[in-house]
């Protein structure tokens, strides 16, 4: 076997988003402008047809695309502002899964609520073995505090949220909305707040764009039954994460979005409302953003809150549109690599992630794999022989417990065991679309080679 170089997960930029880009640079506008808002559009008309094809190309306001969708600079910052817009702060709770990466959990830190973690099921989900909460754990940590519960779709593979939805429905007795505090943001989270009447469910969907879900019942929308829908379009509020990594990138970069019940609505607000708070909090609170100052005679602005700056350029946005005329293939070609490691797991008897099953088709974002009777140092050295072969992989995530930062704050890995147990054998394999059929091939062998020594 002929030593190959097998990196992690290297961008796939190709020439189409090299001359966007060339075309942005040329243009005289590189910051947020028509691209980014063309990006906003295109996307949210992705999450809710599925298709990356529809013609977005009006008008901002006349667009039944419109104000579905807000790209930011990360999925980090994409979570704060969703918190920020429910109007999470000091003396709420947040429930977090203690099997994730940081920004799930940090984003509601920065907001001031404390963090309660929750332990994963055994093995994971019983279907996909993805590290899913245990709900029953979940609706147990549900006290009169709590505002939101984040959900991770992690790797791809979307959470129960017929499950979770369920949940916060039955715990409505035990919340109560924030006052207004009579400013308009602090009016907007109270409308939101009374709205849902319930604990917000806040999807951390940095992995997930494109994936979909066929629901039962997806809380309040009892339309959508039976119905295939996709991430973005399911929980109250989500984030997606266009890190270099991902499947879908801007280098760095994000996006929210909100799906919100009628009951919210019903006090008056629209989601063109919503979306200038999210332009706002993301714009120093300055009520108009650059391009807007730019027309003749329109210098003069207001501050309505001393707020962050995280907003998408038009350079991101051009890499990301030509991203997502690319999309659909590439998740394809990921689906590809999946069957084919599939394959030669099954014939290891190693357990690993189930992308696809007859409700749910994943982002095939990451694959994850547990090999059976290793202790961590054997993972370890599982993972320095694949390096040593020439294969990089990863290990997503050794759970936050088990973090300094978090280590206090959770109380120790030693709550959290079926977290300890999921990650101390597992290794994530590279898969990203600059993989050919042999590397492919070369990976599997490596695999079989190292697991049988
Ligand atoms: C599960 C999860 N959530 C959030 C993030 C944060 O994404 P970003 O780097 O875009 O802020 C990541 C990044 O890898 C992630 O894996």
């Amino acid at each position: 076997m002929e030593k190959r170089f097998i990196s992690f997960s290297p961008p796939d930029i190709s020439d189409l988003e090299i001359s966007e880009v060339k075309e942005v640079l040329k243009s005289g506008w590189i910051t947020t402008g028509p691209k980014t808002k063309l990006l906003e559009r295109r996307l949210a008309s992705y999450i809710l047809s599925g298709k990356t094809d529809i013609d977005c190309d009006s008008t901002i306001e006349t667009s039944e695309y419109s104000n579905r969708l807000v790209c930011l600079n990360s999925a980090t910052a994409a979570e704060e502002l969703n918190f920020k817009i429910l109007g999470i702060r000091p003396g709420d709770e947040v429930i977090v899964p203690a099997y994730t990466y940081t920004a799930s959990a940090s984003a509601a830190i920065h907001c001031g609520a404390k963090i309660i973690f929750i332990d994963i099921q055994k093995n994971g989900d019983r279907i996909t073995h993805a590290p899913e909460m245990d709900y029953e754990a979940l609706e147990e940590a549900i006290t009169s505090r709590t505002k939101a519960i984040v959900t991770v779709d992690l790797g791809g593979i979307v959470c129960d949220y017929d499950k979770i939805f369920e949940i916060v429905e039955r715990k409505r007795h035990l919340f109560s909305p924030l006052e207004s505090d009579k400013s308009p943001l602090g009016d907007l989270n109270s409308r939101i707040q009374r709205g849902l009447g319930r604990v917000a469910i806040v999807a951390d969907c940095a992995h997930s764009l494109g994936a979909s879900r066929t629901f039962k019942h997806v809380g309040h929308e009892h339309g959508k039954d039976n119905k295939k829908i996709y991430c973005g379009e399911i929980a109250d509020f989500t984030d997606f994460s266009f890190h270099a990594v991902k499947n879908f990138t801007t280098a760095e970069g994000g996006a929210s979005t909100w799906n919100l019940p009628q009951s919210v609505y019903d006090l008056g607000i629209t989601d063109k409302e919503i979306y200038k708070f999210y332009q706002l909090l993301s714009l120093h609170g300055q009520d108009k953003d650059a391009l807007s100052k730019a027309k003749v005679g329109a210098w003069e602005y207001d501050i309505i809150g001393p707020w962050y700056k995280c907003n998408m350029t038009d350079i991101m946005a051009a890499i990301g549109l030509k991203q997502l005329d690319r999309y659909l293939g590439l998740i394809d070609r990921r689906s590809q690599i999946i069957s084919k490691y599939d394959e030669q797991c099954d014939r290891l008897g190693i357990s690993h992630l189930i992308h696809h099953t007859d409700y749910m088709d994943s982002s095939n974002h990451l694959y994850l794999i547990r090999i059976p009777e290793l202790d961590e140092n054997g993972r370890n050295k599982v993972i320095t022989k694949m390096a040593e072969l020439g294969v990089s992989t990863n290990v997503h995530y050794k759970p936050l417990p088990m973090m300094t930062a978090y280590k206090e704050m959770s109380g120790g890995i030693d709550r959290y065991p079926n977290s300890y147990d999921y990650y101390h054998n597992l290794i994530t394999l590279p898969l990203h679309t600059l993989l050919s059929d042999e590397d492919v091939i070369y990976i599997c062998d490596v695999l079989n080679k190292v697991v049988n020594e």
